[in-house]
């Protein structure tokens, strides 16, 4: 059985190194006692220098952006170069809190190619603003897919992590619910099938995102059938997140 891949997006969280160094050591320590899930953490670009020690860990270092362009005149911009010499293996793109700042599929796309151009597992987020009950969802979300990975070699799909995460749910109550998580995985994986083939297609994680709780993570997993979870509040509340981490490692 393929691991189950937890993601913690910290987003501009927690306020101070101490907050910050007390959550990552409880997630790192309890990492080394789950056999069946690969748990990676995407924390604010400043605390990354900070968890260099995941040597050792089964723990993934993430970020939650990165630059398109190899260096240069780009104030405020991080690199995918530095992140990759800090011990970042995967990088969050096309997350809908970025995409209402502007970023666009076009960027995306860019951000993809440096990535895979550098060995960094890209965490694709794709999502629909609405449900509508026409079904134009589906278009918004094939499109999201189809122009971030256009540029996207064949080979370098085996690098790609997908995640599934309707606007509407991310920071809401609930999530949505297993049956229309495993619907929405299946069109994602059949958009993917129709870019890169069959299996590799079914070679690519394919993760849910939105209200994830340490309630509700073990019946997207089974009954939604993903390959994972990007989770982001419950992964700053340490109790809800070690919770859930067993949770998925006991399925
Ligand atoms: P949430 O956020 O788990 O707090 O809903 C998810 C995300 O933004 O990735």
């Amino acid at each position: 059985m393929k691991k189950k891949i937890i993601i913690g997006n910290w987003k501009m969280n927690p306020n101070t190194v101490d907050d910050a160094r007390r959550t990552y050591r409880s997630i790192r320590n309890l990492s080394k006692r789950l056999s069946n899930v690969h748990t990676v953490i995407c924390p604010p670009f400043v605390f990354i220098p900070l968890f260099k020690s995941t040597q050792g860990y089964p723990i993934g270092l993430g970020a939650q952006n990165v630059y398109f362009e190899e260096q240069g005149p780009y104030t405020g911009e991080i690199s995918a170069s530095m992140l990759k010499g800090l011990g970042v293996k995967y990088v969050i793109v096309g997350h809908s809190e970025r995409r209402a700042m502007g970023e666009t599929d076009e960027i995306v796309s860019k951000k993809i190619q440096i990535l895979l151009q550098f060995g960094i597992h890209p965490i694709l987020c794709v999502g629909e603003s609405v449900h509508d009950a026409h079904g134009d969802y589906l278009e918004v979300l094939k499109n999201q897919i189809k122009n971030s990975l256009a540029k996207v070699q064949k080979k370098y799909s085996s690098q790609l992590i997908l995640a599934y995460e309707p606007i509407w749910e991310i920071g809401a109550k609930e999530s949505m619910n297993p049956e229309t998580i495993l619907e929405m995985s299946l069109f994602v994986k059949k958009v993917l099938s129709d870019i890169f083939g069959h299996d590799q297609a079914l070679a690519t994680p394919i993760l849910y995102g939105g209200a994830v709780n340490f309630r509700n993570a073990g019946d997207i997993i089974t009954k939604g059938k993903v390959d994972g979870l990007l989770v982001g509040r419950e992964s700053l509340n340490r109790p809800g997140f070690s919770a859930l981490l067993k949770t998925v490692d006991s399925l």
